[in-house]
């Protein structure tokens, strides 16, 4: 199992995520991304953007804002129901959420909690420039709303018909008792969703389908699938807008947890519109002259979560030879091949620098000449680069290959410079392959 500490260690020293503020102290719930996280966030919402949106006639995109009208979130439930229970301990103050405690004693000191107080998640502001009950506004706490309030134009817009989806990538935020496990539970995090928009009477189908899209997306991402599971929830723990919801659960180091949710979310949401709006948002069907509110199947995906993922998937601690490798697919990895020179000599280095610009307009590439070639290794390892290339003597005096590493086997193969980019694609299309 993955040590978090030595997980969050690596993380920080090189450069995948820091503490949000941090010469101030940090800020409990929010992170940053440096230059590795930055790049393997980006490719985690490629990868989910290309499979859910871009290869698929039947799916949309949109980009809504975050700041809507406040009466959004009254329609939709929010300002009523977008609570957690909340208690605080007696003797030392301390905070915690009552459905997360096993027993009504404070876990930190024993002392005696109060009653649980509802506490309502959404961040709250205010627009313009008087603040006073009239212009308050809420930070959205899930990016689908902004999808239902929009279905109208973009159904007429975008020539779908039912079914169909709208797809959203963007930040959502949420005032959480107590942000915990890294990157798992913050209070500003990225969604990834999908609302997909049936006939009532295919809602059951649809939402096979997405549950089982979904659980395979992460394995062509590269997560192990025996770290995955699909909980379907109680009664109990439907959220007020679903008849039927899974979770994708991963076996993270804290214990088996929620990646993603798939929800049969009905027509809650565009029913609660179309009255409170009083604008129209029945569909009507020009073949079988039917109109419907149409029902909705939500995945659901944190960034943050997947990103964490694919950080506790890839990490492994080796001992002959002794090193750290994060073993990412190439689909993720925030560097596909690094270039070196076995030493910085200028003859050695300027061929290193002619390779490595012929390689980047197609992978994305680094360059390194400082320190022994052993540490650079060990260095792509800690960043997850699936091969480097290197130029020694050989390549200029003898045969023009450069020697390819194998950040997972170790193993080195000649390659031949005058076909780097097909060599390299070679390669990393093999290590998908060999994952899949
Ligand atoms: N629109 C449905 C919805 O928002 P949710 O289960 O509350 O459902 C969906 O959230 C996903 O968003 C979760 O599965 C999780 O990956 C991510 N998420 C939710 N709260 C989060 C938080 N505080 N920090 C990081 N990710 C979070």
């Amino acid at each position: 199992m993955v040590d978090m500490d030595k997980l969050t260690s690596l993380c920080k020293r090189r450069g995948f995520v820091y503490p949000s503020s941090e010469i101030y102290g940090g800020m409990n719930g929010s992170w940053d991304y440096g230059p590795m996280g930055v790049e393997l966030k980006r490719n985690v919402k490629e990868q989910w953007w290309r499979n859910m949106v871009q290869n698929r006639q039947n799916v949309v995109g949109l980009d809504s804002a975050i700041i809507m009208h406040p009466e959004v979130w009254k329609t939709s439930g929010h300002v009523e129901s977008f609570h957690d229970p909340m208690v605080d301990c007696k003797e030392c103050k301390k905070r915690y959420r009552a459905d997360h405690l096993d027993e009504m004693i404070c876990p930190e000191c024993g002392g005696e909690l109060t009653e649980p107080k509802q506490f309502n998640l959404m961040f709250k502001t205010h627009v313009g420039a008087v603040e006073d009950s009239a212009s308050v506004a809420y930070l959205r706490p899930e990016t689908a709303q902004g999808i239902f309030v929009q279905y109208v134009n973009v159904l007429n817009d975008s020539r779908q018909k039912i079914p169909f989806g709208i797809a959203q990538i963007g930040k959502a935020f949420r005032n959480e008792v107590n942000p915990r496990n890294y990157i798992f539970r913050s209070r500003e995090f990225e969604q990834m969703e999908l609302e997909f928009f049936c006939h009532p009477s295919e809602a059951d189908e649809w939402y096979e389908f997405w549950k089982k899209e979904r659980r395979e997306w992460y394995t062509y991402i590269g997560i192990r699938d025996d770290h995955l599971r699909v909980r379907e929830h109680t009664e109990d723990e439907l959220a007020h807008y679903a008849n039927a919801c899974v979770d994708i659960e991963y076996n993270f180091p804290f214990g088996w947890n929620e990646l993603e949710g798939v929800a049969n979310r009905q027509d809650f949401d565009l029913s609660q519109h179309q009255k409170f709006s009083g604008k129209k948002l029945e569909y009507f069907d020009d073949q079988t002259k039917e109109s419907y509110i149409p029902y909705v199947i939500e995945p659901s995906a944190g960034v943050d979560r997947t990103v964490l993922v694919t950080l506790c998937d890839a990490y492994e601690e080796q001992d002959d030879p002794k090193r750290t490798v994060m073993h990412f697919s190439p689909r993720t990895a925030p560097i596909e091949v690094g270039v070196f020179p076995l030493m910085k000599k200028p003859v050695l280095a300027d061929k290193a620098i002619e390779i490595e610009k012929v390689l980047r307009p197609h992978f994305r590439t680094f360059y390194d000449q400082v320190g022994s070639i052993g540490r650079r290794y060990r260095r792509q390892d800690e960043c997850g680069t699936p091969c480097c290339l290197t130029v020694d003597y050989e390549t200029i005096e003898k045969d023009d290959c450069v020697t390819l590493r194998d950040r997972d086997t170790l193993s080195q193969n000649r390659v031949p410079v005058d076909n780097i980019v097909s060599e390299v694609r070679k390669f990393l299309d093999s290590l998908c392959d060999k994952r899949e």
